[in-house]
């Protein structure tokens, strides 16, 4: 089997992480349990580009185990977990291109070695598969049912391509459906980055100062979880609904340069580009901590940072340290790329749980129903999202009410009013 991965040797501690991983994803394991016996992806060829974790580990054994025949490769330089990948390989069969630090030209051989098994469905996470299937792998377009899509800036990237009327093939936004971003999104992010954070630098949140850039479903994440560790946050928006959202959540609002001189803690999760710029960086208190929980390394403007500084130096793992030419010192978690995946494991698996159990049955769905779809982008159909939830509340051993013939009658009603 072709492969690509550091070290084949890390394969032990691998197979022990991701069984400890599926420990804590029982929806993800009923839908195992269900493809195994029907098969519903024989014969599927699925390119995934995904986080390479744990998680993703036992994603991958799910589709395997429909039937699927599936490679992975990474969606960000920094995000594989190599001892996954070398288990993935030995212990479970996976073609598995991805190499925790791989430089750009790598990342994109490893893309192009998913897409030379010709796949009939892609798994994105950012849609870098798909840009490719819409660039230098155009001919392989013609083959693809359907792709699904994990992230925000994936979705964002792709209705882009359905408005400009030029994408070739439906996909499923996973990010859309409810049971992936109320949760992966905030709990997720909101846990991870704090954890990606913590581990980088081993700094105190309480008392301290948190500027939070994005006020979405992940800022709200980061926000909440950084003032329930003790830190006064503060949050810049652009949108001024999330803005009086954010007012109302308890937090302080105000520019990206009036934050700048306050925080000690900063970290973007806008999924846009250039957010902290070198007239913020310049600003910032001796010793600032910045980093990025968005998906692209785009949010901090580095190229700025690095005209206002004299030179920077590695001072821990995961941290640059940029001294500047006002004589302060600014630091960088993880070069900017998503620190909860840089400098620790990203969301737990709990929460991608219900992300994946949303991946694995939108495949089922494109199996099915693909060649009936048009060229847009889909969401999740409420049955599949809405029996994610109930399966994961089963799991958790929490019961709820039902309507009765009563209530339904009721709400279905116009007569009764004041
Ligand atoms: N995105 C964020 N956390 C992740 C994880 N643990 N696995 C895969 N993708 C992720």
């Amino acid at each position: 089997m072709d492969y690509h991965v550091k070290d084949i040797g890390l394969r032990g501690m691998g197979k022990k992480r991701i069984e400890w991983a599926e420990l804590d994803m029982p929806v993800l394991r009923k839908v195992k349990e269900n493809f195994s016996k029907k098969k519903p992806l024989k014969g599927t060829r699925i390119a995934a580009c995904l986080h390479v974790t744990t998680e993703t580990a036992n994603l991958m054994a799910t589709l395997k185990a429909g039937g699927a025949d599936v490679t992975l490769c990474a969606s960000n330089p920094l995000s594989t977990q190599d001892d996954v990948a070398a288990s993935l390989v030995k212990d479970y069969g996976i073609p598995v291109y991805a190499i925790k630090g791989e430089d750009n030209k790598t990342y994109y051989k490893h893309l192009n070695a998913t897409l030379d098994k010709k796949p009939n469905i892609t798994m994105d996470d950012g849609a870098d598969l798909v840009s490719l299937l819409h660039t230098d792998r155009k001919s392989l377009a013609a083959g693809i049912i359907g792709s699904t899509e994990e992230t925000t800036t994936g979705v964002i990237r792709l209705k882009s391509l359905a408005a400009n009327k030029i994408l070739k093939f439906p996909v499923i936004a996973v990010n859309d459906a409810s049971t992936k971003h109320f949760f992966d999104n905030r709990y997720g992010t909101g846990q991870s980055t704090l954890d990606g954070i913590l581990r980088a630098t081993n700094r105190l949140f309480a008392g301290s100062t948190f500027v939070v850039c994005g006020y979405g479903w992940c800022g709200k994440g980061v926000a909440m979880r950084a003032k329930g560790m003790g830190a006064n946050v503060v949050v810049t928006e652009i949108d001024p609904l999330k803005a009086l959202e954010a007012v109302m959540d308890g937090f302080r609002v105000m520019p990206i340069a009036d934050a700048a001189g306050i925080g000690d803690f900063f970290c973007t999760v806008t999924g846009n580009l250039n957010v902290i710029r070198k007239e913020h960086f310049v600003k910032m208190k001796d010793g600032a901590l910045v980093s990025n929980s968005g998906h692209f390394n785009v949010e901090l403007d580095l190229r700025g940072l690095k005209a206002a500084s004299k030179g920077k130096k590695v001072v821990r793992e995961f941290v640059e340290e940029y001294a500047m030419k006002n004589g302060r010192k600014v630091c960088v978690l993880g070069e900017g790329r998503l620190i909860n995946l840089a400098a620790a494991e990203g969301h737990p698996a709990s929460v991608m749980d219900m992300s994946f159990a949303n991946q694995a049955l939108a495949a089922d769905f494109l199996v099915k129903n693909g060649k009936k779809l048009s060229n847009q982008v889909y969401v999740v159909p409420e049955a599949i999202d809405k029996e994610i939830a109930r399966l994961k509340l089963a799991a958790l051993g929490m019961k709820i009410d039902n309507l009765t013939s009563e209530q339904k009658k009721y709400l279905a009603s116009w007569e009764m009013g004041t």
